[in-house]
Formats: structure tokens, C-alpha cells, sequence
């Protein structure tokens, strides 16, 4: 799980700014999808003057129609895990320094939370310019990452600053860019997913409606910031995802002695389970038949894995979830104060599209300060999204 390449599967966009190095590029998408990585590029108008797109496509690359139907930038920014602009030119530089969104690129740059990433090329005397200096540095102020430029002999004739770093050098500098951007890398989170399983004889027993759907896509989205995942999961249809170490169990009881045995180890429980709150009393070890007309059986209390991972000395840092029909965030409200949690995700499961065994959710998040409902979205975009705001609040979350 952990020795999977730095890079794989990471989605990357990388824009191509009409730069004579330009030509360079297929060979740095080569070398991206060599690491495992799935690349979309956007080429610029000027761009296309120095690389094909039939060359870029051949190599594996993804090439984005800035014409296709659609929000295409809003749909590439929330797709990609990182941007990558290479060659960045002095006047795409400007560009974002002030904020333009006048073409696709510009235009996902600033739609896009993902970090931004620039490997700039360009004529010596342009790159020391002052107003290309202030570019830089307004950039950099805002946490854009730059690979280069290198010193050498330049395609104007000169030598000096301003070659664009070679595709291995981009390839290391994103590789070290996911360490430090894995700001989540020393937190070791557990997530709960899935429905439990309650038996009640050998062919039979007690379940819900829950896909795991949700729980998986946060454990990802977990993985993906650098933290270090155990995904507890009762029994689903789904693949544990890249990075992410899964244990699988059947009942409450179960689900929750494989989350306590993490209990020294845990610096974050996100509980996105549907756990059984009953099981039956006791497990038949025969097949019930169907002798009587009517049938009693006893159910007793399951334990509740949040509320008794919230009550650990000292507690991890505790998200859950409530699953709710009619008031939701007065109910959920309560819900995050009785089980003395710190985050409570409040989804609906009375309205058509969203919630249980579907793609899309609709929630409301509340902790102690109030709560913040989110629009209608897909659960893995929702994960993200949650994922960023747990980093905001995690109160042990290590500087890069
Ligand atoms: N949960 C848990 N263990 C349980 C029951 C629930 O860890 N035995 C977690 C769920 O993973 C979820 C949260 O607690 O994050 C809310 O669960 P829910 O069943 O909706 O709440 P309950 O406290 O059981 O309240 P009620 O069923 O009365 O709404």
C-alpha cells in the first residue's frame, strides 16, 4: 500500500503555453504516465505552433476540446489533482498574476483548488525582467509552485535563465510537490463504510441499504491529501481504493473492535458507516424454519463505535455522519452533542437522487461554530470537499 508510486493514478492537468519548448512536452507526458499518472492536456492557441496534438495523444495524453458542451474548466478544475503549466510563457504568467480568466486554462487556474504548478520558459532578459519578477513573486506569494527555469543555451541564440526545466526535473518537482501538498501526511485517520451485517441464522440476517459509496470516497480523498488510511468496511461491491489499507468485517461488533484496535494509533475516525444499531440476541447456528405463523425475535443494542471512539482519552479528531428524514439539521444538531463529536455530516434520506445507494449527496455540515449547508454534488466531489475542511479544523495537522 504504501510503496505505490507517488504518482499513480494522480490526475494531472497540464496546460502548454507557446513556448519553442513546448516541443518537450510529449515527452514529459511520457514520462507522467511511465509514473502512473492520467494526463489532460489544454494547449493554447500559440501553443499549437510548437507541439501537436496528434503527438501529445500518441504518447497517452488526454486532449481537452476547450470547444466541447458544457463548463469544461469547471469539470477539468474539479477533475484534477493537480495543474501543471508547461512551458509557462512570461505573458501566461501575467496572466494568472492578475487574476485573467480570458482562455480554458486561465479560466481552470482560477476555478481549480488544486495546487498550480508552473515550469516557466523563456528568454533570459524576459524572465529577469522586473514585471515578469513581480509576476513570480505575486505567484509564489500564493503558493504556486515553480520548477525552474534552468541556465543554458536558449532557443533565441542567448544562454542564461529561462530553459525550461527537463521533463524528469518537472516529474521529481511534482513528486516532491505531492510530499509537501500531502498535508495530511502524518495523520492517521480510520474510516468506517458500508452497512453491517447482523446475523441471524446461518443464510440469514439484518443489513441496510448503504453502498459504502461515501465512506470509500473519503477514504480516498484521505489517501490522496497523503494520510495514512484504514478503511473499515462492512461488506460492499466497491475496490479499496489506491493507497488505502481495508479491513473488512461483517457486524457492529466486529466493525468496531477492528476500529478500536487502531485506538493508538488514530488521529482522525470518520465513522460513514451504516451501523446496524440492533442485532439479534443470539445466532442461530441452525437454519430457522418456518414452523410458527409468527415469529419473535429479540434484537439487542449494538455499541455505537463513534460515540465510544469520542469518549477515547485523549479522542481522535471525531466526524460522523446522520442520516436523517424530516428536520435535519435540528436533528443532526443534536446528534454531534450526544455523542460529543467534533464534525457531523447531515444527509437527507427521504429526497429522491441523493443519500442512500446513490452517487449524489446534499448535506449540511455543523460543529461547534454552526452549520453550513452545501449544495446537491457527486459524493466523491463532496469527499474532497469535506477532506479540505477537516484539514482546516484537525488541530494536529503538521506543517509541510
Ligand atoms: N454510528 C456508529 N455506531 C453505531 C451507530 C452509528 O459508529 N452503532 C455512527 C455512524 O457511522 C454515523 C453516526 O454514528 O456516523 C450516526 O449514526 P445514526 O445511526 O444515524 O445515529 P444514531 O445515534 O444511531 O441515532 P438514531 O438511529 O436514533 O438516529
Amino acid at each position: 500500500m504504501r510503496d505505490m508510486p507517488v504518482l499513480q493514478d494522480r490526475r494531472i492537468v497540464l496546460g502548454i503555453t507557446g513556448g519553442v519548448a513546448a516541443y518537450k512536452t510529449p515527452e514529459l507526458v511520457r514520462h507522467l504516465r511511465m509514473a502512473g499518472a492520467v494526463v489532460r492536456v489544454v494547449l493554447s492557441r500559440a501553443a499549437r505552433q510548437f507541439v501537436a496534438a496528434g503527438a501529445l495523444a500518441a504518447v497517452g495524453a488526454e486532449m481537452v476540446d476547450d470547444r466541447g458542451p458544457g463548463m469544461v474548466h469547471i469539470e477539468l478544475a474539479r477533475w484534477a489533482d493537480v495543474v501543471l503549466i508547461a512551458p509557462a510563457t512570461a505573458h501566461v504568467l501575467s496572466r494568472l498574476a492578475a487574476g485573467a480568466a480570458d482562455d480554458l486554462l486561465t479560466t481552470l487556474c482560477l476555478a481549480t483548488e488544486a495546487p498550480l504548478c508552473v515550469a516557466p520558459a523563456m528568454n533570459r532578459i524576459m524572465w529577469l525582467n522586473a514585471a515578469t519578477c513581480a509576476n513570480c513573486a505575486v505567484l509564489r506569494e500564493r503558493g504556486v509552485g515553480f520548477v525552474g527555469p534552468g541556465e543554458g543555451a536558449q532557443a533565441c541564440g542567448e544562454s542564461g535563465p529561462g530553459r525550461m526545466s527537463e521533463p524528469g526535473e518537472i516529474l521529481t518537482a511534482l513528486e516532491r510537490l505531492w510530499d509537501t501538498a500531502g498535508s495530511l501526511r502524518k495523520v492517521r485517520a480510520v474510516v468506517t463504510a458500508g452497512a453491517t451485517y447482523e446475523a441471524l441464522d446461518p443464510a440469514r440476517g439484518f443489513t441496510n441499504r448503504s453502498s459504502g459509496k461515501m465512506g470509500y470516497a473519503l477514504a480516498a480523498a484521505l489517501a490522496d491529501h497523503g494520510a495514512s488510511v484504514t478503511l473499515v468496511s462492512g461488506p460492499t461491491a466497491l475496490p479499496i481504493p489506491p493507497r488505502v489499507h481495508g479491513i473488512t468485517v461483517m457486524s457492529a461488533c466486529q466493525m468496531r473492535d477492528a476500529v478500536l484496535a487502531c485506538r493508538e494509533e488514530m488521529d482522525l475516525f470518520v465513522a460513514a458507516a451504516a451501523v446496524a444499531d440492533y442485532r439479534p440476541q443470539t445466532i442461530l447456528t441452525h437454519k430457522l424454519k418456518k414452523d410458527a405463523e409468527t415469529l419473535t425475535v429479540t434484537l439487542v443494542r449494538n455499541p455505537d463505535i463513534l460515540a465510544e471512539v469520542a469518549r477515547l482519552n485523549p479522542p481522535p479528531f471525531t466526524v460522523g455522519f446522520a442520516a436523517e428524514t424530516g428536520d435535519l439539521e435540528t436533528l443532526a444538531r443534536a446528534k454531534r452533542a450526544r455523542k460529543g463529536i467534533d464534525l457531523i455530516v447531515a444527509n437527507p434520506i427521504d429526497e429522491a437522487g441523493v443519500g442512500f445507494a446513490q452517487d449524489d449527496n446534499r448535506v449540511i455540515l455543523i460543529d461547534k461554530e454552526g452549520a453550513v449547508a452545501w449544495p446537491t454534488a457527486p459524493k466523491t466531489e463532496i469527499a474532497r470537499a469535506l477532506v479540505r475542511e477537516i484539514m482546516k479544523r484537525l488541530p494536529r495537522t503538521p506543517s509541510p
